[in-house]
């Protein structure tokens, strides 16, 4: 049973001439074992990201130690399918591991020691694959909701000059490569806005930055299509092409992110079935909620064509959803447009269907 035998166009068909159409790939889908699941990859993407393959902790999981198995894979992949490579991500707060701000006795590195060391990374991983990764998202997640930059270690050690080396560095090791700044929650208009200072403080300091990425992590009611949309025209004010980067939409309950990651069996029966109130299958009615939600989404995608450069689903199908397992481990999320079977659901027929029944002219 694959969609492959399906009647539906291909999404990367349908939107040919406005925006590359990408989903970001597990391993399963890289080494081929997922083969449903890289069959809906083929026909239906011309862009692809590595869900975790080019994290550090993935890539450099010790000091002198990088892991170039995988990402080689990946690569050859889609140079395989003449798809468009993403490399995600070379500096972030999170899936880095604690060695890279410390020394060999466990002391905090110094501003010029970290510099270096972020320097070897990003030469070393961005070096690689120059001429054959398309667009790197070279800093992720800088900005917290009060519109301060996050704490951690690179702006702790480093400065707030921190960005401006990561993207200085990326530059210099490959200087065809786009290089872009990746962001969630910014139809949050403190955290937009702080967004918008920052990409104009890096070109103030003579950064150039290829793309602004919007996550899209979003819900079924949340945030409201207003925000999406005003979002989207808030930040063409940069006059620089945006993305969005990982898309999905959970439809389980919110809980709060920020809290410690929990398992659902830590919870009573109630409450459990209150953060996870669809174990066994998506209703109809929610279903159909979904396949709306996309639809107005993509709407407002289209209309904002000249702006929009790709959009990328954040997996391919739902068994891979991370959804499922953050901040809650063990629920049954239902993001993305197939199913854990791989096969279509209503929300890619009415993504098609938006496509193809757009207003033109
Ligand atoms: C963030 C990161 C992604 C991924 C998702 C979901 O948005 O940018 O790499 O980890 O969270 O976990």
């Amino acid at each position: 049973m694959t969609d492959i035998s399906s009647s539906l166009p291909g999404l990367k068909e349908v939107f040919e001439d406005d925006f590359r159409i990408g989903a970001a790939l597990n391993l399963d889908q890289i080494y081929g074992r997922d083969h449903e699941g890289l069959a809906i990859v083929v026909k239906h993407f011309n862009s692809i990201s590595p869900e975790n393959i080019l994290k550090w902790e993935e890539v450099h999981p010790e000091p002198d130690r990088y892991d170039f198995e995988a990402a080689d894979r990946y690569v050859a992949l889609g140079e395989k399918h003449n798809m468009q490579i993403i490399g995600h991500c070379l500096v972030w707060f999170f899936q880095t591991p604690d060695w890279v701000f410390v020394d060999k006795s466990g002391k905090p590195l110094g501003r010029e020691a970290l510099l270096e060391r972020m320097r070897d990374h990003i030469f070393t991983v961005v070096g690689r694959y120059k001429g054959r990764i398309h667009g790197w998202d070279v800093v992720n997640e800088a900005i917290m909701m009060d519109g301060s930059l996050r704490k951690c270690g690179w702006l702790d050690i480093i400065g707030e000059d921190y960005l401006v080396k990561a993207f200085e560095y990326a530059r210099e090791a490959d200087p065809d490569a786009e290089l872009y700044y990746n962001e969630y929650d910014t139809e949050h208009p403190i955290k937009r806005e702080a967004l918008i200072r920052l990409i104009r403080r890096l070109q103030d300091s003579g950064v150039r930055v290829d793309g602004i990425g919007t996550q899209g992590h979003w819900f079924l009611d949340y945030p409201p299509i207003a925000d999406v949309e005003k979002t989207i025209v808030e930040i063409s004010q940069l006059k620089i092409p945006q993305m969005i980067t990982e898309l999905d939409v959970g439809v389980l309950p919110f809980y709060p992110v920020d809290s410690k990651m929990v398992d659902l069996s830590a919870f009573d029966p109630k409450t459990q079935k209150k953060y996870n109130p669809y174990p066994d299958g998506l209703p109809d009615a929610v279903q159909k909620k979904l396949a709306e939600r996309y639809s107005e989404l993509f709407a407002t995608f289209l209309k904002h064509r000249d702006k929009i450069s790709r959009v990328t689903f954040w997996g391919v199908h739902d068994k891979q959803a991370w959804r499922s397992y953050l901040p809650i481990r063990g629920r049954a999320d239902y993001p993305l447009l197939f199913d854990r079977q791989c096969q279509p659901k209503p929300a890619l027929g009415a993504v098609i269907k938006t496509a193809l029944s757009r207003e033109t002219g």
